[in-house]
């Protein structure tokens, strides 16, 4: 496994694989890999003969100083899995490779309407952040092929709508959601549970899938089905921030005859935030 930090050690090695014909996949992640990760990288496998990882955890995404400094960071360790998933290459780049003018100054891209709901409204800057990086790793890489997991499903959405606005020449590929035993959604940020709240937080996919079934009986019910399974969060100690029924294709809100949709949720528990999602389908109007 090579381990590269700057942009010009990058280009030389993707050139190199580029010109004797192997396939380029490419997987972004911020580094303190879980099993999730992992899942994308073997997707990645899949796709391409190079896998390409980098990590970088990324100021322009995070909407507070504080979770940015407390992010975790666990470089050794993530190389020693990645090493153990035969990735080809790891790029770690550092601040100044990533954004070589002070970020106020750097050409963001943000992606209007799809990027301001949901987690967009209620962590104002972290989308724009997070296309702008991804824009930028893409025009480094050069992948054929990047992977993406479900799990940030409006991540997802963002990043597909980017490549299909700008003619970004890569193919996206989603990968499911990985979950603990319990229905947890594996996530960085579960670090900040305490072992009971870990526990605690599998409530929220409970919830979600709760609120899945009563939706797809009574698909003309969803404000309601939204409204108790926020409360229902609630009573159990989280501090939830939206759950709320979309169509797959834009976030929007369904409307009749609406039946791709998929359930979104976020919500606090102590000092994490947790995010999940559960797609599902409705039977069309006869
Ligand atoms: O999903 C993440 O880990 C990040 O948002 C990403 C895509 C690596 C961009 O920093």
């Amino acid at each position: 496994m090579v381990v590269v930090h700057t942009v010009s050690e990058l280009r030389n090695q993707v050139e190199r694989w580029r010109s004797s014909g192997d396939q380029i996949v490419f997987v972004p992640t911020m580094g303190n890999l879980h099993p999730g990760h992992l899942h994308l990288v073997q997707v990645a496998r899949n796709h391409g003969k190079r896998v390409i990882v980098s990590i970088y955890v990324n100021p322009m995404q995070f909407d507070r100083s504080d979770d940015f400094s407390e992010y975790p960071r666990t470089t050794e360790e993530d190389l020693r899995l990645l090493e153990r998933q035969a990735v080809d290459l790891v790029f770690l780049p550092s601040d100044e490779e990533m954004y070589p003018r002070p970020l106020d100054l750097m050409t963001y891209v943000a992606v209007p309407g799809l990027g301001e709901v949901l987690e967009g409204a209620s962590r104002p800057g972290h989308f724009r952040g997070v296309t702008t990086v991804v824009s930028r790793l893409f025009n480094l890489v050069r992948p054929d092929t990047a992977v993406f997991g479900k799990k940030d499903y409006q991540q997802l959405l963002l990043v597909q709508r980017m490549v299909d606005d700008l003619a970004i020449p890569v193919n996206i590929v989603a990968a499911e959601t990985m979950r603990e035993a319990n229905g947890l959604a594996m996530s960085s940020r579960n670090a900040y549970l305490t072992a009971e709240q870990r526990e605690q937080a599998a409530l929220l996919f409970r919830t979600l899938t709760a609120c899945v079934e009563v939706v797809k009986a009574n698909p003309e019910q969803i404000g309601a089905a939204e409204k108790s399974a926020m409360q229902s969060l609630e009573s159990a100690g989280f501090r939830p921030d939206y759950i709320s029924v979309r169509r797959r294709q834009d976030l929007e809100k369904p409307g009749t005859g609406d039946t791709e949709l998929v359930i979104l949720a976020a919500a606090w528990l102590g000092k994490a935030r947790l995010i999940d999602n559960i797609e599902l389908g409705l039977n069309p109007p006869s």
